[in-house]
């Protein structure tokens, strides 16, 4: 791994690629429309407040409801997930109509939460700026559900993966 290569769009893209992320499905909630998207641009960010940046790019469809709203739910999600992923990410399946009823349930706040995912962070967006295509949120968490027996998905190289411990 000596060949530096100058960066561009297509090189920024592979490098990117072989970062391994957690994947969530990013919901937001108004008057009683849902939605949501698969994300893994979620990272935490400091303890005191407890925060996480969130970065949705401004043509996905819940990216005006959670700028109005100010308020999302971070779902992070299990292993037996994928298909929820391809779904929250689906070019041709849009809108609500992604929530099956039997598999979430709101947060106090009204967010919708996965009732099977590994964590849902209940979460107020408190800053917001706007690089490129994407906003950059920044959420100060205010409630959480937890799941940690579970196994998380993880999306690396352009595949969903499960992770194996190190033995
Ligand atoms: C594994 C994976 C990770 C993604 N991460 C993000 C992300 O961090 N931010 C983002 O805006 N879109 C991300 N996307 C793309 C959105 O999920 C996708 O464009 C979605 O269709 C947008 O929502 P919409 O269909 O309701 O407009 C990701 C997609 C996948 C499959």
């Amino acid at each position: 791994m000596t060949n530096e290569t100058p960066i561009s769009a297509d090189i920024f893209k592979q490098s990117l690629r072989l970062l391994a992320g957690g994947v969530c499905i990013c919901t937001t909630a108004m008057n009683g429309e849902r939605l949501g998207l698969t994300m893994t641009a979620v990272c935490s960010l400091t303890l005191e407040p407890p925060t996480l940046v969130v970065c949705v790019n401004r043509d996905a469809g819940a990216h005006d409801m959670m700028r109005a709203t100010k308020r999302i739910c971070i779902n992070f999600l299990a292993s037996e997930h994928v298909e929820l992923a391809e779904l929250f990410s689906s070019t041709s399946f849009k809108g609500s109509g992604r929530f099956d009823p039997a598999k979430w349930t709101d947060m106090k706040s009204g967010m919708p939460a996965l009732n099977a995912g590994l964590a849902a962070l209940d979460c107020s967006i408190i800053e917001e700026s706007t690089v490129g295509a994407h906003s950059v949120f920044v959420c100060e968490v205010k409630a959480a559900r937890l799941n940690p027996e579970k196994e998380p998905l993880v999306h690396f190289n352009r595949e969903f993966c499960e992770l194996l411990p190190i033995a």
